[in-house]
């Protein structure tokens, strides 16, 4: 299959381009505008993969990487609700106008397009969890933008008969994560000696899944998925953030006086809970557990310090000093 992946150099879109690439044998190209978060780095490995620097809100660019191909799986985002509370503008952008610009070259082609969004968009669960069918509630600009871009996605279906298929994530973690979220955050502060910054009480729940396994219930809707539907992909465990912390000293051999209680995010979702049968029916189920996951991730940022120096030494700084009023070791 020849697919143009949107957002590729990114932490998800990476995993998936290289599984696409190893397992599959598919001819990939990304399009990705290279943020902060997008690196060349995380393509390094696969020589093969052409790289167009553009944003999805560029029509032309978009439409020239899409001639030719059979389907496009759109990553493209802003992805950290702290900087989406601090600076909302590039999540409206991107999300909203990057969408639009996305599907019209879709509909113009004929193209079957795959758009991978959050469980955020569904906003918090006390318990229980959330299904396909659950109200969109988010809460913050970052879920906020993400729910209005599924809602376009659906509208080109409903309207112009789009080939769309939404795929609704937990929270991912894995190896090429960019270190503002918290479990590679977590790793390298505890490495360094650094604190270890939990927020409020440190009791949210979030439902965890390994990036190899979201990305593979990715390409499964990519070809087994019902156009117009929309598909929870959720981890198999869930951790109040607390624990996952804890988890994180005993396998880096850090101490427990590094962490630090600091002043919870505004309007902080308590708990993400995704029910997946829908896409477990489709033949798909996660492969890896939290505690095997966590163990080699761990394992991936102890051995790949040449791909974090880098963040860790550039405005990652001062993003980190400016957010956390504390400077890294
Ligand atoms: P990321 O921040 O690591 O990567 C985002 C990528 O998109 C980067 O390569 C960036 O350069 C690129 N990008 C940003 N704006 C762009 C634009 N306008 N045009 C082209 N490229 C642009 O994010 P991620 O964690 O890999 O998330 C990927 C997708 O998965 C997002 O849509 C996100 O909402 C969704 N998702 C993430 C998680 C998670 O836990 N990380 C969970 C569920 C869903
Ligand atoms: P994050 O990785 O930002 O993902 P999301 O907000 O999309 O779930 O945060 C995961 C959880 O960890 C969330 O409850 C916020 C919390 N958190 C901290 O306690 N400290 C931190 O420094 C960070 C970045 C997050």
């Amino acid at each position: 299959m020849k697919l143009l992946v949107c957002g590729g150099a990114g932490f998800i879109g990476s995993n998936f381009v290289r599984q696409r690439v190893r397992e599959h044998g598919d001819d990939v190209i990304v399009l990705d505008k290279l943020t902060y978060a997008g690196r060349r780095e995380n393509l390094q490995d696969l020589e093969q993969v052409e790289l167009v620097v553009a944003g999805i809100e560029d029509a032309d660019a978009v439409r020239g990487a899409a001639e030719g191909v059979d389907a496009v799986v759109n990553f493209a985002a802003e992805t950290h609700v702290d900087r989406s509370i601090a600076e909302p503008d590039a999540f409206v952008q991107t999300h909203a106008v990057g969408t639009w610009v996305l599907l019209e070259a879709v509909r113009e082609a004929g193209l079957r397009y795959v758009h991978v969004s959050t469980d955020e968009v569904y906003g918090s669960i006390e318990e229980g969890s959330f299904t396909e069918s659950s109200p969109l509630e988010p809460s913050s600009p970052y879920s906020a933008t993400k729910a209005g871009a599924d809602l376009l996605v659906s509208s080109y279906f409903h309207t112009y008969g789009t080939e769309a298929v939404i795929c609704r994530g937990s929270n991912n973690y894995g190896p090429y994560q960019y270190p503002e979220k918290l479990i590679p955050l977590m790793i390298l502060n505890a490495l360094h000696g650094d604190h270890l910054p939990v927020y409020g009480d440190g009791m949210q729940v979030r439902n965890w899944i390994y990036v190899e396994d979201f990305a593979a219930g990715i390409g499964h809707t990519l070809t087994h998925g019902v156009p117009g539907e929309v598909y929870n992909v959720g981890g198999p465990d869930e951790c109040p953030n607390l624990e996952v912390v804890r988890r994180i000293i005993e396998l880096t051999g850090g101490d427990e006086s590094q962490i630090e209680y600091v002043t919870d995010r505004p309007g902080h979702d308590r708990r993400y809970s995704l029910s997946s049968d829908k896409v477990r029916a489709l033949g798909w189920q996660p492969q890896v557990r939290f505690a095997e996951g966590l163990e080699r991730t761990v394992d991936w940022y102890r051995e790949n310090t040449a791909w974090w120096e880098p963040i860790r030494s550039g405005d990652y700084r001062e993003y980190y000093e400016r957010h956390y009023g504390r400077s890294l070791g």
